[in-house]
């Protein structure tokens, strides 16, 4: 496979022949190495994506519609093929791998349906002197952003609404991740994406291809996904030429259990809510508020199904976690959960790395956790489960709510009613009411307070991609 930077259509090498090492985070071996952008690859990326957006933004919205539903098809073609590069570069089981595939081509079929939808509106003013008509034309030149804990997904659902709002993008894949995002744009151009359209130059060097790209005059957007604190910084540096941003930051989402939840379905939905892709996700359970009745028998099951885990390489069969994405991310799970035991928290599974080669964590529960606690503070992404009990429903609102970030919340709960009050109450973007998993292309997914700004998916998610205009006239 292609292991350039792809720039206006064409791979070629990194203009100082830099090369970036990829791991297996299962292994710890190389197991490819890719072109390293400099920023004169980044400007060249910005100044190919600015030429060839000029005549997609001509394209009919149907014509640019049926290359989106193309994209579709060919990574599910492709799905084998792109799921054992995932599980090659981020390590997650094979089952989550192919998920993300279907997820991420989703992405495509659902923005293929709305690129031939973006509305505007026609008015006649108040006054009656004139017509209003507003309309919604492309951004220009966007550039992204994507984290390395869905290596495909990440990309997808920012890629097909800005192309389908008509937009040239430049992309900067993670360095852990950067085969996955470069077979899939290879794919898309065979899909009949026009060359110079899509741009991918991964990097070593974030902070100089980030002044790159910023201070280019063609970047009017930048869409990034990955943790508050980098959002904060690029907010900053977006400032500087106003540019457009949408921003999917981090989570430390609430996962409420009251006592009259069906706790058979609570466990479900907490293995999924915590675990899904190996525990790496921003959506993911952080917290474990559980309410005095049914405490102990939620701690029992959800133990009992957590300590059923099978940890190990996603390539293996049977496996259902894999392994962190790097021995730093296995460092701070376990500095959280050594600081959590210190603070008076029981450990009911696990509280250790594993041993040996790759970046594994041993499933944990911790019971008796502080409600101060850092690991009730901190956004874990690993396979750890802290669990508060609580016996005040005021209370424990007030505590899921007492966090800058707002991205998801979970509630378990048999009457409907206490539910949605619950569910409204919780300052977060996207709300799992006996639900846990709440991502779907066809839903708003994004969050409050520092979190995020904006949405992506849904039908909100193309108009993200545009801008408004509203033209005055009289006839
Ligand atoms: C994320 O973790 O950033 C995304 C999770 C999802 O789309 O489900």
């Amino acid at each position: 496979m292609r292991t350039e930077l792809l720039i206006g259509g064409e791979w070629r090498q990194g203009s100082d022949d830099g090369r970036i090492d990829v791991l297996d985070p299962a292994t710890d071996e190389q197991v490819a190495e890719v072109a390293d952008g400099t920023p004169k690859d980044a400007q060249a990326a910005c100044d190919a994506a600015e030429a060839a957006q000029r005549a997609w933004a001509r394209v009919a919205p149907r014509e640019r519609s049926e290359i989106l539903r193309n994209c579709w098809k060919i990574l599910l073609d492709h799905a084998d093929e792109l799921s054992s590069l995932i599980v090659r570069e981020h390590g997650k089981p094979m089952t989550d791998a192919k998920g993300e595939i279907a997820y991420s081509a989703e992405f495509f079929r659902w923005n293929a349906e709305e690129t031939v939808r973006i509305r505007g509106e026609f008015a006649v003013a108040p006054s009656g002197a004139n017509r209003m008509i507003v309309h919604h034309p492309p951004v220009g030149v966007v550039a992204m952003i994507t984290p390395w804990n869905f290596p495909a997904a990440m990309i997808t659902r920012k890629l097909a609404p800005a192309l389908g709002a008509g937009n040239g993008v430049v992309i900067k894949p993670p360095r852990e991740t950067p085969l996955t995002a470069l077979r899939i744009v290879d794919l898309l151009q065979e899909a009949g994406v026009p060359k110079g359209l899509v741009n991918v130059v991964p990097t070593s060097k974030s902070g100089e291809w980030l002044d790159a790209v910023v201070d280019h005059r063609a970047v009017r957007m930048l869409s990034f996904t990955g943790s508050t604190e980098v959002g904060r910084m690029l907010l900053r540096r977006a400032a500087d030429r106003v540019l457009k941003t949408v921003m999917e930051l981090g989570g430390n989402a609430p996962f409420i259990v009251f006592d009259d939840a069906d706790v058979d379905a609570a466990v479900e939905g907490a293995m999924v809510a915590k675990m899904r892709h190996s525990a790496e996700t921003c959506t993911a359970a952080n917290r474990f508020y559980v309410e005095a009745g049914v405490l102990d028998e939620f701690s029992e099951k959800f133990t009992a199904a957590m300590g059923n885990v099978k940890v190990g390489n996603g390539f293996d069969a049977g496996v259902t976690c894999g392994p962190l994405i790097n021995k730093k991310a296995v460092a701070d799970v376990d500095g959280l959960v050594q600081g959590a035991v210190k603070s008076g928290a029981s450990v009911l599974l696990g509280g250790a790395p594993q041993p040996g080669a790759g970046c594994f964590y041993v499933p944990t529960v911790l019971r008796d956790v502080q409600p101060d606690a850092e690991i009730a503070r901190e956004e874990i992404f690993g396979p750890v489960a802290p669990i508060i009990s609580f016996t005040d429903h005021d209370d424990v609102i007030r505590q899921a709510n007492d966090t800058e970030l707002g991205l998801t919340g979970y509630v378990y709960t048999r009457d409907l009613a206490k539910g949605l009050r619950v569910s409204e109450q919780i300052q977060a973007g996207m709300i799992g009411l006996n639900r846990g998993a709440v991502s779907d292309p066809a839903a708003p997914f994004g969050g409050m307070k520092q979190s995020g700004l904006g949405r992506e998916g849904s039908t909100e998610g193309i108009y993200e991609f545009c801008e408004t205009q509203y033209i005055s006239t009289n006839w």
